[in-house]
Order: C-alpha cells, then structure tokens, then sequence
C-alpha cells in the first residue's frame, strides 16, 4: 500500500463508519477452561444457552462469548454501528459486493453478518457501545503535584484487577495489506500506525489510538485481545495475580511504541495472548497514520519467542 493510498483511507472512513469494536467470539475445547481464565483475569462470566458471556464489571456489554468446539479459534468480531445507520451500511457492502449471510448458530445475534477476506466471521450490530464504569480516582505524587500527604499509598494499592473495557483486539492475518484495505473499505476503520508488512493498528475515530488490528501471518486466528485497567498498580497486580493462579507465561512490563500503552500479556489456555494495558494514546480526527520501523515497545523484558506464533489450525 502507498502513502496515497494511507491518505485514501482516512478521507474514505470518515463517510461510513463503525462506532467501534463491541466483543469477539472465541470457539475453545472447554468451556471451564475458559470460564476459569477468564475469570481469573478478573472479568464476570455468565452462562447463556450454548454460551459463555464475559463482561467487564460494571458495563452492561458482552465483550467475549466463548462457544465450545473442537479446536480454539476466533469464531467471529462484532461491531457497533450508530443506531439508525444499518440499513446504509447494509446498502454499503452490498454495492462492494460483500455478501450477506445468517447469523451463525447459537444465538449469536442479529445485525450484519459476512466474510473478511481470511474467511472471518464478521458481525455489525446497530448498538451504542456501551460505557465503562467510572475509573477509580488514584492520587498521585508526582514531581512539582504531590496529591498524596499523610496517606501511605500501599495500603491501598493492592486490589484484583477489574478491567474496565476490551479496548482493541489484534488478529493474525495472511496478508495484513489486504486485510487493511477491507476493513477500511467496509467498516470504515481507518489506519493508525503501521510497521509496514508486520503489523497494522487501526482506530474507529476518535479515542484509543487503535480498537482492532493485524499481525502478518501463514493464516488468520486471535493473536490477543486487550483490556483497560486503572493504572500502573492494577495492571501489574493483575499479572501478580494471574501467575498466582498458574499463567506463568507472559510479557510484560512494558510501553509499547505505536499506541504507546503500559502493557502486559499473559498467555491463554490456547496460546494466545491477553493484555492489561493502561495509558493507550489517544487520537482525534486529525491523527495522520505513518509507517515505522521500530521494534514493539520502548522499554520490555525480552518479548518471549514464541510471542508471534500462530497456534490455530489453518483453515480446512
Ligand atoms: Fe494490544
């Protein structure tokens, strides 16, 4: 893709464009599993027919339905769109010649339904996104704003984890420039970042640097999904936490370079990755995507080796 062509996607997202990322569909072996780790990882998680619902404490939003299958694999990604503006975007994909298709089995709900060009299930659903509940009020000592007299700060700084939101996913993607290229055209996602040919990040307008993306890869399937936390203290608790109850494997702490948000990951049951992250740049309408070589974070441990492994079965 061109520089133009950066510069065409920004112009083209801003006529139709989703309001942002809702939840994804996760299939896995075990639905206890998945209810354990997710758990663990400090999100509610409710019993629907056929379903696992995971939702962050206080916001009245699914953000992951698990459904049980043979293998894991990322079974679908949903999409708020403006309430009253389906039928448009309806009208939208058809002239793109996308084709519609039923929701899948099991209750996955209405909207939009079709294929990305890996052969995702992609849904649109005409919902506000949901808001998150109030972030907790954390006085700080910073040089020259000292907040905090007479307070001793640990006493409280240890509290379990309770992501806020599911702020962006990535995905792995077998030709990341395409991929690019759809979601924009379809959804109206525009380009935020881009290390070219590895990694694409991409936003919904205003707000989180970036809500969904892509990692190059042989195939597609989930590489993570990541969630907002309060601060530096609930998101390294959180890891504290997850090691304690067995996820040992992770990266982390770090600050990323493109979104530069304080992150750390944990490997899943399933191989992929979920990340606490805190402090995401925030962008406006006039952010101007760039391409950049730089490596993932500016200050990490060693990324683990096997951090960009696509563990999901190839498409039959
Ligand atoms: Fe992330």
């Amino acid at each position: 893709m061109s520089d133009l062509d950066l510069e065409a996607g920004r112009t083209e997202g801003n006529a139709l464009r989703v309001s942002g990322l809702m939840h994804y569909g996760l299939q896995v072996p075990n639905l206890g599993q998945g209810r354990d780790f997710y758990a663990d990882f400090g999100l509610t998680v409710d019993e629907r027919p056929d379903q696992l619902v995971v939702r962050c404490d206080g916001r009245d939003q699914d953000q992951t339905l698990l459904v049980e299958g043979r293998d894991k694999r990322l079974h679908h990604v949903a999409f708020a769109a403006p309430p009253g503006s389906l039928a448009e975007l309806q009208r939208h994909l058809e002239s793109l010649d996308i084709v519609l298709q039923d929701a899948p089995p099991g209750g996955l709900g209405d909207g939009l339904w079709f294929r990305d060009p890996d052969g995702n299930a992609v849904n649109v659903r005409e919902q506000d996104l949901a808001s998150p509940r109030q972030p907790e009020q954390v006085k700080q000592n910073l040089p020259g704003d000292y907040q905090r007299v007479d307070e001793a700060h640990w006493l409280t700084a240890n509290t379990p984890p309770r992501p806020r939101r599911l702020g962006h996913m990535l995905i792995f993607s077998s030709d990341v420039d395409r991929s690019t290229a759809f979601y924009q055209r379809t959804l109206g996602l525009r380009l935020s970042d881009r290390i070219k040919g590895t990694a694409v990040f991409m936003n919904s307008g205003p707000g989180d640097h970036h809500v969904f993306g892509f990692i190059q890869s042989s195939h597609p399937g989930l590489h993570h999904s990541s969630w907002e936390v309060n601060n530096l203290d609930e998101l390294m608790v959180g890891a504290q936490v997850m090691a304690d109850k067995g996820h040992r494997i992770g990266w982390g702490l770090g600050r990323h370079t493109l979104g530069s948000n304080l992150f750390h990951y944990m490997r899943d049951p399933w191989g992929s990755w979920i990340e606490y992250f805190a402090d995401i740049d925030q962008i406006s309408e006039n952010w101007q995507a760039k391409d950049w070589e730089v490596p993932p974070a500016v200050w990490c441990p060693m990324m683990p080796g096997e951090f960009l492994e696509n563990h999901e079965p190839k498409p039959e």
